[in-house]
């Protein structure tokens, strides 16, 4: 096959001249859309089916950071010296690079920041960020490395706030974290327990689960959650996230009252997001001159299948969701139990 099938384009933003990448897998089956401004991933579709949230009232235009996608956070996560969450999401950043894998079909692009006079004005260092994304047919991997190119050390925190998206909040669910410490962002950061394995959303949440923190309770363990997150929506698929050198992770979704009180934010948006961010941000990172770093996420669609490890570990019980109830896979295989014709229709593209 030639390679227009990738077809791969760039394309320009209609509010204002900030270019968009976007990227199709070899099937047709997945694409991704990456802006230039901080780099963000702005869609990952799957079967025409989108699988992060872009807030409609989010800005494309370059005027702040976009709401939505895989914002980067750099070099400095929540408020501090610096502004919330640091410069590289407000940064025009360079695509340097496009590759297609002609065994896999995976797309490969890779983007480019470099230290500059804005950035040097808010962060005194020379760096360079290198941000690859990889999409395969049902996954997408992001990789974010820093090199130090000055003379002195620094030290830097990072995150990859994902925005995912689910049909409703009421039922969404991040599996995975149970006996994981965090720091809970709305009770001035006390250290917690999540005690249950499976996260559920009523009001407003924001936790930095920790890795590395020892047990206390019994002095001797370290608590540590297991390397794969799910996040579900009451369906029978679900979105993996395993984090890449990453030690905390985030989840968030802001409720009812901070979600309307966000200009960016369309309305009733905290319905159809959680957030679930895979960073280095309780203990920043050091980076010496000349050293790298580098982490990263792998996301993955997993259809889950009653009597499976997977399905009693996110709904607690042998038998997931019936037919009746597939809001995940309506979405992405447009199975319809009421039209089983639309089955043998389905076309992917
Ligand atoms: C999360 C933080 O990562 O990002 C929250 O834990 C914060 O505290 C949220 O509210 C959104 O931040 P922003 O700057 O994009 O509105």
């Amino acid at each position: 096959m030639g390679s227009c099938v990738f077809s791969l384009a760039v394309i320009m933003s209609e509010a204002k001249s900030i270019e968009t990448v976007s990227l199709s897998h070899r099937t047709g089956k997945s694409s991704l859309q990456v802006s230039l401004f901080g780099a963000t991933v702005t869609s990952w579709k799957i079967f025409k089916t989108e699988m992060l949230f872009l807030s409609k009232k989010a800005s494309l235009d370059g005027s702040r950071a976009i709401r939505g996608g895989i914002p980067l956070v750099f070099p400095q996560f929540g408020p501090g010296k610096l502004k919330q969450h640091g410069f590289a999401r407000t940064q025009l950043w360079e695509h340097v690079s496009t590759d297609h894998d002609l065994a896999s079909g995976d797309v490969h692009a890779v983007f480019k920041l470099t230290s500059n006079d804005a950035t040097r004005a808010e962060w005194p260092h020379d760096f360079e960020l290198t941000y690859a994304v990889t999409l395969g047919m049902t996954n997408l991997i992001t990789q974010l490395t820093c090199v130090n190119t000055g003379e002195t050390d620094f030290d830097f925190t990072a995150l990859l706030h994902t925005y995912f998206h689910v049909e409703d909040i009421a039922k969404a669910t991040v599996s995975g974290l149970g006996k994981v410490a965090y720091l809970d962002n709305t009770d001035e950061k006390k250290q917690k327990m999540q005690v249950s394995p499976v996260l559920t959303f009523e009001g407003e949440v924001d936790r930095i689960f920790l890795r590395d923190v020892k047990d206390e309770s019994t002095g001797t363990a370290r608590m540590r959650y297991d390397d794969l997150i799910s996040i579900g929506d009451g369906g029978n698929a679900d979105v993996v996230v395993k984090a890449v050198n990453f030690k905390d992770l985030v989840v968030w979704n802001p409720g009812a009252s901070k979600s309307a009180s966000m200009p960016d934010m369309e309305e009733e948006g905290y319905k159809r997001f959680v957030c679930v961010e895979v960073g280095s941000v309780a203990k920043p990172v050091s980076l010496k001159p000349k050293a790298s770093w580098s982490a990263g996420q792998n996301l993955t669609l997993r259809i889950l299948q009653s009597g499976t490890e997977e399905a009693r570990r996110v709904y607690g019980r042998e038998s997931v969701p019936g037919v009746d109830n597939l809001p995940i896979l309506d979405r992405i295989v447009g199975i319809k139990k009421k039209d089983p014709a639309a089955d043998n229709k389905a076309d992917p593209k």
